[in-house]
């Protein structure tokens, strides 16, 4: 791994940082409070290219490794978690599947669309399904030259706004991981209803919403894979995905680090900044290093998916350690701002709302832990280093 970025991985890093730090940090307090998803950002977003981020250069995109891809990431949450989540959402996990398993065809009609700015999704959690992904109850049935899809998708980032998702669903439970499919569904296809956003704790500027379908027809022709590859896709998919969620779980950690740096050296206390104590010294330390070693671990995994080496533990990795180190720099944050902290004054409560999520979606921070052990115990561990 090299720790130094080549000129155009810091070029791509650098304009999502000048992005986030211009028209993101400034108006997300508001857009919190508000509870609003800002659309017209996220055309700004597409204009600059942030939202097609992860489109392979051959259908149109930039073609961004994933070091570069994840940096970006981790510099839009340091803006704004909700919006940053709003674009993964659609450009990295909404999209592996069709990474991973689509066909060039297929490959031309999904990222074709999103090279014309359309948003998408990913639908795979349920109300019975959470964790146990395998769970899934929405069914999908051959019909002719289509599937009929019925169903009901919970905790849909970008559910409202996306004009394509791909879709999880069973051919019959009985078969388990072999009856899994997965689709790329067009958001116009009739029996698809959405309901209202979700009142979330944080990362209140990205839509959640549930997706329901109703005999929704599905071209044929917009299967991924085969029948019964879809579990396969979709582990996949969360290996990649979650590399990225933990470089969002990183730009909180930063953004946590700064306010609270800045902060302890204005604040002042005893006659003297609070950061010449040393009670705070080593909580700002402290923030430091979980800031720094979940970007390491991020970029190690972004590093071996780049090398093509195996990098699912990695991934996971990343993600439990990097959600976890969200949450606890978040709160020290916090603690450096003592009473201010807890008022909507400041915006580390809100990077404390925002970093919650991370130890939570694509893969609850235990899940991550069984992702780990399991592949420990089949492969044993290679640190690759
Ligand atoms: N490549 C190819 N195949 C793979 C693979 C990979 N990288 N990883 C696993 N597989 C295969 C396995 O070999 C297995 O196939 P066989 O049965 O043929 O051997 C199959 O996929 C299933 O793998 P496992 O047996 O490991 O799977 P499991 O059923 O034990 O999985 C689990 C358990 C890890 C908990 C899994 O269900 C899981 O990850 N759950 C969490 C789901 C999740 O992350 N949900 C989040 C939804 S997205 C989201 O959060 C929304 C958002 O908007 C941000």
């Amino acid at each position: 791994m090299d720790f130094v970025l080549t000129d155009e991985q810091k070029m791509t890093r650098q304009m999502a940082r000048d992005f986030a730090t211009n028209e993101l940090a400034p108006y997300a307090m508001q857009w919190d409070k508000d509870d609003h998803c800002p659309l017209d950002v996220i055309a700004k977003m597409y204009d600059l290219g942030l939202t097609t981020v992860g489109v392979p250069a051959e259908y149109g995109g930039p073609g961004l490794d994933n070091v570069s891809l994840c940096g970006v990431m981790e510099e839009l949450a340091r803006g704004d978690a909700g919006l940053a989540t709003a674009v993964m959402a659609s450009t990295g996990l909404a999209s592996d599947p069709v990474l991973v398993g689509a066909n060039d065809e297929q490959k031309k009609w999904w990222y074709g669309r999103m090279m014309e700015g359309a948003i998408a999704a990913f639908c795979l959690t349920e109300p019975g399904a959470g964790s146990d992904a395998l769970g899934m109850a929405t069914k999908c049935v051959k019909d002719g030259g289509d599937y009929i899809l019925n169903g009901t998708k919970q905790f849909i980032t970008n559910g409202e706004i996306a004009q394509q998702f791909t879709v999880l669903a069973t051919l019959d439970k009985k078969l388990g991981n072999k009856g899994i499919c997965a689709f790329m569904v067009d958001r116009d296809s009739a029996g698809i209803s959405i309901s209202k956003k979700e009142d979330k704790l944080g990362i209140r500027t990205s839509c959640t919403n549930q997706v329901v379908f109703e005999d929704v027809r599905v071209p044929a022709k917009n299967l991924l894979g085969a029948e019964g590859q879809g579990m396969k896709i979709l582990m996949q998919t969360l290996d990649l995905s979650r590399t990225g969620v933990a470089a969002m779980a990183t730009g909180i950690c930063q953004a946590s680090l700064e306010a609270a740096l800045q902060y302890a050296n204005e604040r002042q206390q005893f006659g003297k900044p609070i950061s010449a104590f040393q009670g705070v010294q080593f909580m700002l330390a402290d923030m430091a290093i979980y800031t720094e070693t979940s970007r390491l671990l991020y970029m190690k995994a972004a590093s071996l998916q780049d090398a093509g080496l195996p990098f699912k533990s990695t991934s996971s990795m990343a993600k439990a350690w990097a959600g976890d180190a969200a949450v606890k720099v978040s709160c020290d944050a916090i603690q450096v701002f003592g009473g201010y902290g807890y008022t909507k004054e400041y915006p580390v409560e809100k990077y404390y709302r925002d970093a919650k999520i991370m130890q939570i979606y694509e893969g609850t921070a235990q899940v991550q832990r069984m992702v780990i052990g399991k592949d420990l115990s089949k492969n044993g561990y290679t640190p690759y280093f």
